[in-house]
């Protein structure tokens, strides 16, 4: 029902609220003499884990477990230790405890815990914090997303979302008239990284002529990568940039991002435009965001789609 929805959203919250400061505590003592004790490597070295990953991950999860006993969760870090998670129709929180590790380790502010509840695969609860730049980004499925303060009410001090266009955004004209925001990942292997290199001279390319046929057309107004998924969909959210494009992201990194971008009237959908079910969306590791729709039937811009096919 929407009063339980509502009363997710306030533990959500809450998480944020006991996870905020562990965060920025981590953040400003980075440069300290333990610094490097505070590194483990993952997959690779441009795959970063910190300490403070792990002390979120398992704060909240502790958390999850005392006062939602019958819900499941699934976290990066968990993960990443080993544990099988896989997503089922039960009430699941999906949470990265910092998303944008690598951000976190240099100090580049675009930082957050993303905190995302499931429900029948469905994400319907959405929080993300960045404790650097305080700001709470939130949505509960119907009810609208919000960008407010982390000790502000969302829906009577915060501001709904998106800030600067109208609800819901108006459709995109063209990609050549798009910011748009794309990552190389952590994943470095060549044929990782050469398509995704690929991808974004299409998306900058002045020379219609020297794209692949059939390809994105024409350059977009600009490319972003702001190092955090949670951050660059927030970033749709608020209609500052219109489309992301992401191969190789997890669920942990987009379960909050999906609601929150939908109920700013956006649109999420598989990276290869293909017709999947949200669970599908979640688990298939490729994401195509978009800030408004551009049919009347809610599909997306055409070259957006052939943008991101590479
Ligand atoms: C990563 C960041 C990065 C994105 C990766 C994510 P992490 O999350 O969001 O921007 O390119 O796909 O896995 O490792 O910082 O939690």
């Amino acid at each position: 029902t929407t009063q339980e929805l509502e009363s997710y959203l306030q533990f959500g919250i809450r998480l944020a609220q006991l996870a905020g400061p562990v965060i920025l505590e981590g953040f400003n003592t980075r440069f300290s003499p333990e610094r490097s004790a505070l590194l483990v490597k993952k997959g690779n070295t441009a795959d970063l884990v910190t300490e403070w990953d792990q002390k979120v991950e398992k704060m909240v999860r502790a958390e999850i477990a005392d006062k939602m006993k019958d819900h499941s969760f699934i976290g990066e870090e968990t993960v990443a230790g080993g544990e099988e998670c896989g997503l089922t129709d039960a009430p699941t929180w999906i949470v990265d405890p910092i998303d944008g590790t690598t951000n976190f380790v240099h100090g580049f502010p675009f930082v957050a815990i993303s905190i995302g509840l499931t429900i029948n695969q469905e994400p319907v609860v959405g929080v993300i914090y960045n404790p650097i730049l305080n700001q709470l980004f939130t949505a509960v499925k119907g009810q609208g997303a919000y960008l407010s303060k982390i000790d502000e009410n969302p829906r009577t001090q915060g501001r709904r979302l998106p800030l600067s266009h109208p609800h819901p955004a108006p459709p995109l004209p063209s990609l050549s008239m798009a910011l748009v925001a794309g990552e190389y990942g952590s994943d470095r292997k060549t044929e990782v990284i050469d398509p995704k290199v690929k991808s974004m001279r299409n998306l900058s390319a002045r020379d219609p002529s020297s794209l692949a046929p059939g390809r994105a057309v024409g350059h977009a107004h600009g490319i972003r990568c702001l190092g955090s998924a949670a951050m660059n969909m927030m970033a749709v959210a608020q209609g500052q940039i219109d489309v992301y494009w992401e191969v190789g992201c997890w669920e942990w990194d987009v379960c909050a991002g999906i609601i929150i971008v939908r109920e700013a009237g956006g649109v999420v959908v598989d990276g290869c435009g293909r017709q999947v079910t949200d669970g599908q969306l979640l688990t298939g590791r490729r994401f195509l965001i978009i800030r408004g729709c551009c049919g009347e039937d809610g599909s997306t811009t055409p070259e957006a789609t052939a943008a991101a096919q590479k």
